[in-house]
């Protein structure tokens, strides 16, 4: 039988976090990047695309249908021959897609109306994922798709050559971009207009990369919080350039460790800070963050700036629920935050985060416990006491963001601090321990081989 790697991460106490850093490519734009590119008509030349195993689990995918893509070459540079709307071809064998839950839910879309069978699988953590939110609105476009008892992958989404999907005007149940982004893209090749209507605004990326391709969108305001967007089916794509800004999730983890960590100073460069995104930068200086940024532009359609971190004594706050899809992936990095703070953190509408890569509010409560932190998790959040993070060996559940963020939490921990099960952080994070130890976090990583029934 064989071994997989096991990836346990080592984080010293204490240090600091300084210097002028480059976090890798947003991983949301990177995914839809390929995917639009794909589908375009022309050549597409994409920089700064993340080369992390999620969004090359899409470049692959779309390699199998037939698409002609080089690189990435050691720059991140991806080139991309489109074959058009309908050029795809019969994958040989099913889409792996590995822990990567955008590509899953918005291939459901984009593939629903293939004229060719198809099976879009997982590994252990996306198989465990709720699909039905992405299958129930394509299904009742048209398409049929084959979930397991639980509504969970494999998909099996057979061909529809015959009957084309029909639009439908669709309420999203929650707060989630890649629904709505998936019906969107399936809405691409229905017959008439689709609509997605959003209970509360949440990433626009895949909005905007379809106005940078050509694609003709209305987006209308409904009021403070819900917005409608619509498109027609049955337009085409047109090839373009993507420039992909530094992932502010992934800058996450550096801008909390900068704030907990006293005498840091950090400078973040080139960072995405679409207005959908900014939850982090906005619950940070609401706790008492010095953030600041500077050289603020606007690349392909999508805002960025360099976001300078000076340390600062945070103090506790209720995190507004506004706030909440703003900074939905940011919440295991946010949580540490609030252990270091002055006084007590309250989260509440983000039951989403049980149903991540891990159980997010039960994954960071319990390290956080383990790491002496009077905290508790509630149904749809947690309520976090500051205090003295400690030492202990905490389990990451193969989450890449609960990794990071533990390693983040020992600039500010009494003793050491061991996270499990860390291989994910290549997920969204090529790189982290080398980046992050450039900088000050005196983290390091260790393989060992994981063998049956040796489970941690
Ligand atoms: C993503 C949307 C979010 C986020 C995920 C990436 C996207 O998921 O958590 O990491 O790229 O559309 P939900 O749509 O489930 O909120």
């Amino acid at each position: 039988m064989s071994n997989e790697a096991f990836i346990t991460y080592i984080a010293q106490p204490g240090g600091s976090l300084s210097g002028n850093i480059r976090v890798p490519g947003d991983k949301s734009i990177s995914h839809r990047s390929i995917m639009l590119g794909s589908l375009s008509e022309g050549k597409t030349t994409i920089k700064g695309f993340l080369q992390g195993e999620d969004s090359l689990a899409t470049l692959k995918a779309f390699k199998a249908m037939g698409v002609h893509i080089e690189g990435p070459d050691e720059q991140g540079q991806v080139i991309i021959h489109g074959v058009g709307m309908h050029g795809l071809e019969k994958p040989k064998t099913e889409l792996d897609l590995g822990n990567s839950g955008t590509s899953m839910r918005l291939l459901t879309g984009l593939l629903a109306s293939q004229s060719f069978d198809l099976t879009l699988s997982g590994d252990h953590s996306l198989s465990s994922r709720p699909m039905k939110r992405v299958t129930d609105p394509v299904m009742q476009m048209g398409a049929i798709i084959e979930t397991m008892d639980n509504g969970t992958a494999p998909l099996k989404i057979n061909s529809n050559a015959s009957s084309q999907l029909n639009a439908i005007e669709y309420t999203l149940p929650m707060a989630s971009a890649q629904v709505k982004s998936c019906v969107l893209l399936a809405g691409l090749y229905a017959q008439g207009k689709t609509c997605v209507t959003e209970p509360a605004p949440t990433r626009d990326h895949t909005e905007r990369m379809l106005q940078g391709f050509g694609y003709q969108l209305e987006v209308e305001k409904l009021d403070e919080q819900r917005s409608r967007i619509c498109l027609q089916g049955g337009g085409k794509l047109t090839a373009c350039d993507i420039d992909v800004p530094a992932d502010i999730s992934s800058s996450a983890f550096f801008m909390v460790g900068a704030s907990i960590a006293e005498g840091s100073d950090l400078t973040l460069q080139h960072v995405g800070i679409n207005p959908t995104r900014i939850g982090i930068i906005n619950i940070l200086q609401k706790m008492g963050a010095n953030i600041a940024l500077s050289n603020e532009k606007v690349v392909g359609g999508e805002p960025v700036a360099d976001i300078r971190i000076r340390s600062a004594q945070l103090k506790g706050i209720h995190i507004p629920e506004g706030q909440v899809p703003l900074a939905i992936d940011e919440f295991p990095a946010i949580s540490i935050a609030a252990a270091c703070a002055q006084g007590q953190t309250i989260l509440t509408g983000a039951e989403e985060l049980r149903v991540k890569e891990s159980d997010r509010i039960q994954a960071m409560i319990d390290g956080l416990l383990i790491l002496g932190i009077d905290c508790e998790g509630t149904a749809d959040g947690m309520i976090i006491n500051g205090g003295q993070l400690t030492s202990g060996t905490v389990d990451s559940l193969g989450d890449h963001r609960i990794a990071m963020s533990f390693a983040m939490a020992a600039l500010r921990s009494s003793g050491k601090i061991n996270i499990l099960d860390c291989a994910n952080v290549n997920t969204s994070f090529p790189g982290f321990v080398k980046l992050a130890k450039s900088c000050g976090l005196d983290v390091s990583s260790e393989e060992t081989d994981k063998t049956p029934g040796d489970e941690a």
